[in-house]
């Protein structure tokens, strides 16, 4: 069953390219209705734009409260036919109004293994506790930051020589690989919210 999916972004977009690559090679069955990004100079939009798909940017700081962007945010994605939000390096933390509206049909991708390193600067964290594997989740999004059910994880290993760049380079390969692999389960019906969400 093709899945109807919105993005949500704030940056550079390459999980949002990943996910575009992978639906128009006919590797996953689902369509982009929306992207939304609170950043007008995120490159994801560009990325989104370029390959024909709806965009929209929604300033946070155009909005007096928290609440009131989300509700911003709810309204566009029921307006497009949203079925499934995609967090994609999405950097404000949503609402209780948000998770409402669209509750256990939010999935997010999170540059660590969890529960380690939540939060910002997680792949910096990891190179700063010499940790010698990291690695990506892809999860559930609750009310929490980085704290909902994991879906699935892939390692990352640290080397010796790696900086914050390289590290940051093949961590977006393996997020890529899985954040794609699991929207794929998603749309096949494999992968379904848990209950208690
Ligand atoms: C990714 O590392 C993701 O895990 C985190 O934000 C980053 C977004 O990268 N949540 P991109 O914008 O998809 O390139």
């Amino acid at each position: 069953m093709t899945v109807d999916l919105g993005i949500l972004v704030s940056g550079s977009g390459s999980n949002l390219q990943a996910i575009l690559d992978a639906i128009s090679q006919g590797r996953l069955d689902a369509r982009v209705r929306l992207v939304i990004s609170n950043r007008e100079d995120a490159f994801a939009v560009e990325r989104a734009q370029r390959a024909k798909v709806p965009t929209l940017v929604v300033s946070h700081r155009d909005y007096p409260s928290r609440e009131a962007f989300d509700q911003a945010l709810v309204d566009a994605l029921f307006d497009a036919g949203v079925d499934w939000v995609v967090l994609a390096g999405f950097m404000r933390i949503l609402t209780p109004v948000f998770m409402r509206a669209f509750r256990r049909r939010v999935l997010n991708v999170h540059p660590s293994l969890l529960p380690a390193f939540p939060g910002t600067h997680a792949i910096r964290r990891a190179l700063e506790h010499d940790a010698k594997v990291t690695g990506c989740t892809v999860h559930w999004v609750d009310e929490g930051v980085d704290s909902g059910p994991i879906i699935a994880q892939k390692s990352v290993p640290i080397y010796e020589a790696d900086d914050e760049v390289s590290l940051t380079e093949r961590m977006h390969e393996a997020e890529h690989e899985l954040y794609v692999d699991v929207l794929a389960g998603l749309a096949s019906g494999q992968l379904r919210p848990p209950e208690g969400l």
